[in-house]
Formats: C-alpha cells, structure tokens, sequence
C-alpha cells in the first residue's frame, strides 16, 4: 500500500524548530511527508534540516521545478495537509484565500482535511482580525487546535504556544485515520471528565480509585481532531496535556462537580469517564493522622459525594444536550448497566466490565454502549481511542 502523503508547512513562528519532531514522528511512523516551509521559516529553521529529514527537497516558492508545476501538484496529491506552527499571517492568508508562495498555493489546491497548529504571542492569538480568521478557517472545515498556554518567545508567558508535537501527532493521526475533509463536531463544545478522584483523609491520605484518565484522554483527543472545542476536567491524571484542548486539573469529587456544572453551561456534550468516588471520608484530619500504641485505629465514616451524572442528566441547562456516562462493573455488567442507564437519565452509558488488571490504566478496551433509545452498539476489544471515536458517532447523531 501506498504511504499516506502528508505536507508539513511550516511558517515563520519561534516554534519552527518543534516542527522537526513532528516530522520525525510522521516519517518514522510511515508518512510520506513533503515540507513547504515559508520564506521566514527559513529564518529559523534551514532548508537543509528540512531537506535532510523528509528525504525530499524543499522548496519555498513556485518557481522551483515549474515544468512539475508544484503550486498545483503538491496540494492535489496529499491525503492531508498540516500547518505547524501557523503563524498570525499564515492564519489571515489562508482565510483570505492569497496564493504567493508554495504553502499558499498549496492550502487552495488541497482537497484532503487541513489541519492548523497555531502559535503566537497571546495578543496575536487574542486579536479579533486572528479571530475571525480562525473561525474563518474552522467553518470551512479545517481543524484548528488552539494553542497551548505556557511560555512564549523572550520571557511572555499566556495561550499561543505551540502544543507537544507529539499531540500535533496524535491529531494528524486521527484526522488522517478518519479522512473527512469537514469535521462532524466541528462548532461544537464538548466537555469530557476523566481520571480518578481523591478524597483526603489528612494532608498525605486519600481514597482513590485505579483510573488512569486514558479513556477520558482518548476522548478528548478524538474530539479534538474531530473539530469540537474541548474542555477536559482532569482528575489527578498523570497523562500529557493533548493539543488543542482547554484542561481544567481537579482534585476531589466536589471540585469536578462545579468544573462539569461550569463548562457544561454552554456545551453540547457532556462526558462523564472520570472514576468519581461515591463517597468521601465525613472528616478532614487537618494534622496527618498518627498511630498511637495500644489503640485501635478509628473507624473511618464515609459521607456520600454528589452524583454529578444524574444532577447534570435531570437539570439540562441547554437544550438538545448530549450526556453520556461510564458504568464500570465488576459483575453483571449488562443488567447492571442497563439499571444505571435508567436511573441516571443520561442519553448513553457506556458498560465496560472493570477489575485490577481490567480496562483501569490500560491502553485497551471493550464496552458495550447502551442507548436511553434502547439502542446497545458493542464495541470489541482494542484500543481506547477506538472506543472514543464510536461514543462521538453516537454523539455526532444525536446532536443531528
Ligand atoms: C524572532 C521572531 C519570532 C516570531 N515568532 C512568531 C510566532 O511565533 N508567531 C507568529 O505568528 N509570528 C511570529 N513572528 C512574525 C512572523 O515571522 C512574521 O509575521 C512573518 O511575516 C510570517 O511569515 P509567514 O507567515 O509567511 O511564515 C516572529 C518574528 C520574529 C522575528
């Protein structure tokens, strides 16, 4: 089978230099990869190094090899087309549609999907003539992540950074797998939890539960690269951060309610993967607990934590908005499911049976998604992000 043809363009932004990872990522993982840099990425990164990891020359303009006629050729052929880093000006040629130099050319002549990873400084990023070019882009179909929030060029920090080119990865991975050139959630906000809660006993004690948040990642990542804006409220996850997604970091149950109850006021999604505790230790300890000798240690009451689930499920605050639930049984994992599906009044639930060396932190799965319609989609064993992408097909056809 042929290699998937992929172009890296790659204009003249500080992060140019991260770029090169992601090639490497995508050559090594059996792309056949075309780099079309900007004149200013040259600035920054040589045409050698561009040259010398893709295994092609490279060129900036179309009056190279024009009998080849690359202004044409080089977009029609692509089965994706990926701009990292997009700088302010890419963004605003791009929108408008300008054709003078090869990256240009190419963003016109492509048919396949077109992914944007942009990076600036927080006031570009912010600007409304950016903005209305991002959107711009996203209506048209392109997938544009947002960017990270961290440290930019000199000693500015805030929203503009490039994400991890091993993310960027991870998204053209996913846009390519899919190969549709509009995303089906694209305008669409989502908000997925994921990970385990912690409720603490004293300042070095909890109770926790095994989640790892792969599954609540997974999900997060393939909605991402499926064009929805995403909110992930993460719960002591030790994952990295996925590109293009807006991350809330929470400790216990409480905490995650009012994230869901925040970013669930304007989303057309909600879902529920993280592993909430039921329960909370009735009292904080605010000195670490210790053992006394001769004493039996003290029982430790538990007090019930807020069914975040059911509340959201029972109050929609918007209209048409999609719930979805994770039930993780240890025994009848069928009726079990089909008894929570009811009783927290979500759209889908998603059943998968859990155990110590079951589903909890690992990459793969197998569930059975319930319908509040009746509907039951299995789903075989594989990976999370295989699982993720049929919970946002059932997702995308209820949102209609
Ligand atoms: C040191 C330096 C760093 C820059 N970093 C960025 C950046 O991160 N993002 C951006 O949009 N522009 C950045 N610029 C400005 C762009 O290089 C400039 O807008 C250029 O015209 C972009 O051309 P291109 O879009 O054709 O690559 C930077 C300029 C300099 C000198």
């Amino acid at each position: 089978m042929d290699k998937p043809k992929v172009v890296l363009g790659v204009s003249g932004g500080i992060a140019a230099y991260k770029a090169c990872e992601l090639l490497r990522r995508l050559t090594e993982s059996g792309h056949e990869v075309r780099v079309v840099p900007t004149a200013s990425a040259l600035h920054f990164v040589g045409a050698a190094t561009w040259s010398a990891l893709s295994g092609h020359p490279v060129s900036t303009e179309v009056w190279d090899d024009v009998h080849e006629v690359p202004h044409v050729r080089t977009g029609q052929h692509a089965d994706l087309v990926v701009v990292a880093p997009a700088t302010a000006d890419m963004l605003a040629k791009a929108a408008h549609g300008l054709a003078d130099d090869l990256l240009t050319n190419t963003l016109l002549t492509a048919r396949c999907p077109v992914v944007f990873a942009p990076a600036m400084h927080t006031e570009m990023w912010e600007h409304p003539a950016t903005r209305d070019n991002v959107a711009t882009l996203r209506a048209r179909g392109a997938v544009v992540i947002e960017p990270a929030v961290g440290r930019l060029t000199g000693v500015d920090t805030g929203k503009g950074r490039l994400p991890d080119p091993g993310e960027i990865f991870e998204v053209c991975r996913r846009v390519l797998a899919r190969g549709v050139t509009v995303p089906d959630l694209r305008g669409r906000h989502v908000v997925i939890s994921a990970g385990g809660t912690r409720e603490p006993l004293d300042p070095v004690r909890f109770l926790g539960n095994r989640s790892s948040g792969k599954q609540g990642y997974a999900l997060a990542r393939t909605a991402a690269a499926r064009g929805a804006r995403v909110t992930l409220i993460a719960a002591n996850s030790a994952l990295p951060d996925p590109a293009g997604v807006d991350l809330v970091s929470v400790g216990t149950a409480v905490e995650l309610r009012e994230a869901v109850l925040r970013a669930a006021a304007d989303a057309d999604a909600v879902v529920m993967a993280a592993a909430v505790a039921d329960f909370r230790p009735a009292a904080y300890a605010a000195g670490k607990i210790k053992k006394k000798d001769g004493q039996e240690p003290e029982p430790v009451t538990l007090v019930r934590n807020p069914d975040i689930l059911a509340e959201i499920s029972g109050d929609r605050v918007r209209s048409g908005q999609v719930i979805v639930g994770f039930a993780a049984e240890t025994d009848d994992v069928l009726a079990n499911g089909r008894a929570k599906l009811k009783r927290k009044g979500c759209d889908l639930l998603v059943v998968n049976e859990v155990g110590e060396h079951k589903t909890f932190g690992r990459d793969e799965s197998e569930a059975v998604v319930l319908g509040a319609d009746g509907s039951e989609t299995p789903v075989a064993y594989g990976p999370k992000e295989t699982l993720a992408e049929t919970v946002w097909d059932l997702v995308a056809e209820r949102l209609g």
